[in-house]
């Protein structure tokens, strides 16, 4: 099995989380569906503080995905100032507990302020090692795999890189993931089996789980459950184990 290929049995290394559910954990609480995003925040910590203890290095979240503008104009704005607010509110304790931070997704529709609490959080946290926390905003795998493929063609039209040269390394190191390892596990909590355009190219060979907790309520304790169920998959990558 080459080194990049995650043997189950050592647990996940890279854990990439579709957290949905927000929603109607607050519509069934009759309050606003912010106040589910805001929940799911916190949920958020929890789950990114739990994974040294888990062995996960890498952790990827889906927070806002390209398709998400369509939600109305005081949700999306709402979920901009809450991933606002969670960059100034946690990097402290991000830096603290040894989480690199890192985003991806197109950021030419995010405002300003919002990107520049990016950058910097990337900045403050670049030396850290011990969890890494990629955060999707802004981000469809399709489009991920579109602006890749521009960027590829602009490099063979200025002459520095050969079509003959394209190869799946190739278009893999134009991605937002580049520096990343591909996801060993995906999971969705809110009982919806789909992957709703989430890490496209990178999810070919994951494992998957689909869980009914709502993302609010989804917990350490569950989440280390997870886990260990991925540890009884036999992972092949389209081979064949003895
Ligand atoms: C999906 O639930 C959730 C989102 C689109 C937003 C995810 C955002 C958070 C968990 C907030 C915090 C994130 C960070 C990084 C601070 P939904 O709204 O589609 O739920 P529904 O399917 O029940 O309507």
């Amino acid at each position: 099995m080459p080194e990049d290929q995650n043997d189950s049995k050592t647990g996940p290394n890279h854990v990439a989380i579709i957290m949905d559910g927000n929603g109607r954990w607050a519509q069934q609480r009759g309050r606003p569906r912010l106040f589910g995003h805001h929940a799911g925040a916190r949920r958020v910590r929890e789950i990114v503080a739990a994974c040294p203890d888990q062995g996960v290095k890498y952790l990827t979240i889906f927070a806002f995905s390209t398709e998400n503008w369509k939600r109305t104009q005081s949700e999306v704005s709402g979920l901009m100032t809450l991933f606002r607010k969670y960059i100034e509110n946690e990097a402290k304790a991000l830096l603290k507990n040894g989480v690199r931070v890192r985003f991806i997704g197109d950021r030419i529709r995010l405002d300003d302020k919002l990107v520049s609490l990016m950058d910097e959080l990337e900045l403050l946290t670049a030396d850290s090692d011990l969890v890494h926390l990629t955060v999707a905003i802004n981000y469809g795998g399709r489009d991920e795999v579109t602006r890749a493929a521009q960027r590829l063609a602009h490099e063979v039209e200025q002459g520095r890189l050969s079509y003959k040269d394209v190869d799946a390394e190739t278009l893999s190191g134009f991605l937002d993931t580049h520096v990343l390892p591909d996801p060993d596990l995906v999971i969705r909590t809110s009982g919806e089996a789909r992957i709703s355009n989430f890490l496209l190219w990178q999810s070919a060979y994951a494992e998957y789980e689909f869980i009914d907790t709502l993302w609010p309520d989804f917990t350490a304790k569950e989440f280390a459950n997870v886990l260990a169920n991925y540890g009884n998959r036999e992972r092949r990558f389209g081979g064949v184990n003895a």
